[in-house]
């Protein structure tokens, strides 16, 4: 499962972007205000939608007025995603996912969602589902038959701002939105904060690291004994890359707490996470993150660099590769920096550039530019032609 793409109609700055042939590690660069964390916040957004209703996830976006572009108030909020699907046949589809939501009088709306096929490039779209306010069909799936004769099932959902795919989708006979639910269920959009993964939580199962970070030291007491290869190997990592860190141990405080303990070669006793550097907890949380046995299909990260010393901003780059591949290749990671150090450790393949033009999000990839490809080709590193100006109009500092 992937996206292969993203377009945006009316949301915030990203008032029509189109980011075509993306591939499963995407870094987006660009100066301060032009849109990417807008971007990130779409998959945010979907998923707010999904978990909750468009209602809500509008509200948390300060509201409607607020969330659309400026000047598009009468228009709709579009987003639209070209994603690989794998059915339970079996058989896997580029499929299309439409969703339009606006504002009627004071509610807020799903104009519109359809979930379509379209066989070949000249083909008509097949519709697995096609809602219009809150009213439409989704298609039954069976595996006897042929996509003609599959039954339609007509539903009026309770709400207009309840998505079909929300409401039908954790019925298995609509198999395609099932599938497609389930994959934006299992997106993490991460918002870490250090001083939350610092505390010592109370023990509950945790096979995930958490966006916020605050279940760190249960997640690391998950990898370690339930995997413990993969905890050693990101404990070498930890040793190999920061000066003094010897062990990092997940421990039971005795009150029914899990404390995360950092020990330095030279002292006896270790440190717990609270008195450790930002850094050091900040490491060891992505690099566990990046580590999860069940990878998230979908993983944005949003300036990773901030509080890492340079010198960890390579392995990190290449963990994020790493972490889409092998085993993994059904995982995608969205990266958003600032760092030319650690731009310089991407490939170019994945590297996107946006801009402002006249208030609005534009964006580029960098492949497409003949010079860039032609600099790289040559040796140059993208963090080095980032600096020195190349990707025109995004500046480093
Ligand atoms: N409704 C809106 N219409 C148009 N632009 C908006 C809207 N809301 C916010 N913006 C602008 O969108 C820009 C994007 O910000 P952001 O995504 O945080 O950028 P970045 O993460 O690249 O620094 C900001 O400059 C902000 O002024
Ligand atoms: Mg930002």
């Amino acid at each position: 499962m992937r996206i292969h793409s993203v377009r945006v109609k009316n949301f915030k700055s990203l008032r029509d972007v189109h980011m075509k042939e993306i591939p499963n590690f995407a870094v987006l660069i660009g100066a301060n205000g032009t849109g990417k964390t807008t971007f990130i916040d779409v998959f945010g957004f979907l998923r707010d939608c999904l978990e909750h209703n468009a209602r809500t996830a509008v509200q948390k976006r300060a509201g409607f007025a607020q969330l659309v572009s400026r000047g598009q108030e009468e228009e709709t909020i579009e987003i639209e995603l070209k994603v690989e699907l794998d059915f339970s046949s079996g058989r896997q589809r580029r499929v299309t996912y439409a969703l339009g939501i606006g504002e009627v009088g004071r509610k807020i709306i799903v104009r519109y969602e359809r979930l379509s096929w379209k066989r070949g490039s000249y083909g008509r779209p097949y519709n697995f589902l096609d809602f219009k306010d809150g009213q439409g069909m989704a298609v039954v799936e069976a595996q006897d038959k042929d996509e003609t004769d599959l039954d339609r099932n007509y539903e009026t959902l309770d709400s207009p701002d309840i998505l079909a795919l929300k409401a039908l989708g954790n019925l298995k006979r609509f198999d395609a939105a099932s599938q497609l639910r389930e994959l934006i269920e299992g997106w993490s959009v991460s918002d870490f904060h250090i001083e939350k993964a610092r505390p010592e939580p109370d023990a509950a199962p945790a096979e995930h690291l958490n966006e916020d970070g605050s279940n760190l030291a249960l997640y690391a007491q998950f990898l370690a004994d339930e995997h413990p290869e993969i905890f050693a190997s990101l404990l070498e990592k930890m040793q190999e890359r920061i000066p003094g860190i010897s062990e990092v141990t997940p421990e039971d405080t005795g009150d029914g707490r899990i404390a995360l303990r950092f020990r330095d070669a030279a002292f006896d006793k270790g440190f717990l996470a609270r008195y450790v550097s930002d850094g050091t907890i900040k490491m060891f949380a992505y690099l566990a993150l990046l580590a999860d046995p069940d990878p998230h299909p979908l993983l944005c990260i949003e300036e990773p660099e901030n509080q890492l010393y340079p010198n960890l901003l390579p392995i990190l780059a290449e963990e994020f590769a790493a972490y889409t591949q092998a085993r993994r290749a059904k995982a995608q990671v969205f990266v958003t920096t600032h760092s030319p150090d650690f731009l310089s450790h991407v490939p170019l393949e994945s590297v996107y550039w946006l801009e402002k033009s006249s208030g609005f999000t534009t964006i580029r990839k960098a492949a497409d530019d003949e010079t860039l490809v032609n600099l790289v080709n040559e040796g140059e590193k993208p963090g080095w032609l980032w600096r020195q100006g190349w990707f025109k109009g995004a500046d480093p500092s």
